[in-house]
């Protein structure tokens, strides 16, 4: 073959004259008659081609030339001239390459899709199937690109600051750590099985106690959760740990990260990230990753409504009403004001927002509109306006209410209350036009830190406390007393505790998250026996982890940051699978290869796995 002197994104004006040698995929072919004109196109771009018979091309290689097809391959040499009429739109675009030999590397068979065909991009799953021809595609090798680069500025930070990159096992052990677990039968040891980490979570915090100061690591994570728009059950973190520090020290070095990366892959300068403390970011945005690029709050009306006449608003004020502010079961009366919103959000809109939040779990969505009056004042119209009619003068100025709002009310407790209007929000910021389409480079970028989670929630099905992070993070510092001292029976209280947790939230999505962790046995006991865990299970299960504790454990804290959700942002995608080389359908299946697959009997039989349980039957 012509081995190639130079790539099809390389040549330039000074290189005209020169004798050249090319290889890459055909890319699009013009018939001229007599003058044939091929873009041939690799990884760094395209060149023209022209094959001229009077130009030093044989009438064989002319032959063979006139039947190359898109995405066959080739190798060619050539000597560089100027166009004849420049294209602006390529980095190659003042010269041409006049053919004087050809080679035919590799014929195509009929590509199922053209990867230069951007008006016939076939469907996700198709293109998914072909993956070597989808990664073709422009758009695709830019991902690749941004990847590489990111892995590449992530290194260098790192460090820089004395990190050091160490890799952990992929085959570990099944530790309950929240999602379900990949599970590998053992050869060995029949009837044992390694699980897939979910993190190198505990492997990160043993290597702190061995004394390496500074971890990093870009891995994989394994949880057999559905895909999401912005979940795989494969996917990458870049993971990483630090000894003798509190929260601030690990906060400080990964904003300086994120400002490093922004800089280097956007050119973005990342302002100093506010901090907003859990109980804010649920009292305001009704999620613990508020999307803070647009204006709609969230207000707890509760005081308000209880002068209301409303039974819906009565009914909800009366549940728990004994309990703490803030208690998960604790009634509340929750509002949101839409400016704008009397027009916009019609009547079928809002009536859809009753069916929205009853998923989870309210009864229904309340409406007020703010119109015009006959004299110009605000007159309160539609939905429960003779309810609030008596107190109208006291809610205009509650909510700040002008001419044209809509405001929307969900009364239940605290949990759901909160929840449904987290929910509700970004529906209605959807439905109002108001969240900022990403641009060409994805901004606006809208950063903050999430701090001060609870330690402990209930899981709603089990009625089991479950750990908000996971059961290695510590109290934050100034309530570990009152953590050590709670009665493990008191809900109130412990639903109370405070964690050292902190999230990195862009925009509405967690990109990172972390904590400061326990380093001291007894502190890890009782969060594994609130947790529900006999001192055998956290044994059976965490026995390494409580071992090393009692052997010398440093302060150390961490953070994970989800890098696929990095290249999204990056790429101004919300589909994950356009980020990764060889995703996942929502299945969990790789169309490429066609995995996950049945094995043979005698596979199994070497794993001492002695029969598969038909669906049904599970
Ligand atoms: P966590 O579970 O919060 O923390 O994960 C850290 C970050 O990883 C990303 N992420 C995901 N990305 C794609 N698909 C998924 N299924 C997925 N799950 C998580 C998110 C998230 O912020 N060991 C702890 C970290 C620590 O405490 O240091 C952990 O794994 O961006």
């Amino acid at each position: 073959m012509l081995i190639r002197t130079h790539t099809c994104g390389q040549l330039r004006e000074t290189d005209i004259g020169a004798t050249v040698r090319l290889n890459g995929w055909v890319n699009s072919y013009r018939d001229h008659g007599r003058l044939l004109f091929i873009d041939v196109r690799d990884r760094f771009g395209v060149t023209q081609l022209v094959f001229d018979p009077d130009g030093g091309i044989s009438a064989e290689q002319k032959v063979v030339a006139d039947r190359l097809r898109n995405e066959d391959v080739v190798a060619i040499e050539g000597k560089v001239r100027r166009r004849e009429s420049v294209n602006p739109k390529l980095a190659t675009g003042v010269i041409e390459v006049l053919v004087t030999n050809l080679v035919v590397l590799s014929k195509t068979e009929n590509p199922p899709f053209l990867p230069d065909d951007l008006d016939k991009l076939p469907a996700e799953e198709f293109r998914m199937a072909h993956r070597y021809i989808d990664l073709r595609r422009p758009a695709m090798q830019k991902m690749l690109a941004t990847r590489h680069k990111l892995y590449q500025v992530t290194r260098r930070y790192f460090d820089e600051n004395g990190f050091l990159e160490i890799e952990t096992p992929i085959l570990y052990k099944s530790t309950p750590e929240g999602a379900r677990e990949f599970l590998v039968p053992s050869r060995h040891v029949p009837g044992t099985f390694y699980a897939l980490p979910q993190s190198p979570q505990l492997f990160k915090q043993i290597l702190m106690v061995a004394g390496c100061d500074r971890y990093m690591q870009i891995c994989r994570c394994f949880r057999d959760e559905d895909p999401r728009a912005d979940r795989q059950a494969e996917f990458t973190q870049i993971d990483l740990e630090m000894a003798f520090v509190r929260r601030d020290q690990v906060m400080e070095m990964m904003e300086g990260f994120v400002r490093r990366l922004w800089r280097e892959m956007t050119g973005f300068e990342v302002p100093p990230m506010r901090r907003m403390p859990f109980r804010e970011a649920m009292e305001d945005y009704g999620i613990d990753r508020p999307d803070t690029r647009y204006d709609l709050k969230i207000k707890d009306i509760s005081e308000f409504a209880a002068t209301v006449d409303f039974g819906v608003f009565k009914t909800a004020l009366e549940k728990g009403k004994d309990r703490p502010r803030f208690n998960s079961k604790r009634g509340v009366v929750k509002a949101i004001r839409v400016p704008g919103g009397a027009e916009k959000l019609t009547r079928k809109l809002t009536d859809g927002y009753t069916e929205f939040v009853k998923g989870f779990g309210a009864g229904g969505v309340a409406v007020v509109k703010v119109v015009k009056g006959e004299d110009g004042s605000p007159k309160l119209d539609t939905g429960i306006a003779k309810f609030l009619e008596p107190r109208k003068a006291e809610f205009l100025a509650l909510m700040g209410c002008e001419i044209g709002d809509t405001v929307l009310f969900v009364a239940d407790v605290y949990a759901i209350a909160t929840k449904c209007m987290g929910e509700l929000r970004q529906k209605v910021a959807r439905d109002m036009g108001v969240v900022p389409k990403p641009g060409a480079e994805g901004g606006p970028w809208n950063f903050l830190w999430v701090v001060d989670f609870p330690m402990f929630e209930k899981n709603k099905e089990t009625g089991k406390w479950v750990a908000m992070h996971h059961p290695f993070t510590s109290p934050r510092d100034d309530q570990m007393q009152a953590f050590l001292d709670a009665n493990e029976e008191d809900d109130d209280v412990i639903e109370s505790i405070v964690s050292a947790g902190y999230d990195i939230v862009l925009n509405g999505q967690e990109i990172a998250g972390g904590s400061v962790r326990i380093h001291d046995r007894a502190v890890q006991s009782k969060v594994f026996k609130l947790l529900g865990l006999t001192p055998e299970q956290a044994k059976e299960k965490f026995s390494f982890l409580l071992e090393a504790l009692s052997f010398g454990a440093p302060p150390h804290a961490g953070v994970a940051f989800g890098l696929d959700r990095l290249v999204m942002n990056f790429l101004g995608t919300d589909n994950i699978r356009d980020v990764i080389a060889f995703p996942k359908t929502l299945t969990g299946a790789d169309l490429m290869t066609k995995a996950p697959s049945h094995v043979p009997a005698n596979q199994l039989k070497d794993v001492h796995v002695a029969s598969i349980i038909p669906p049904a039957a599970t």
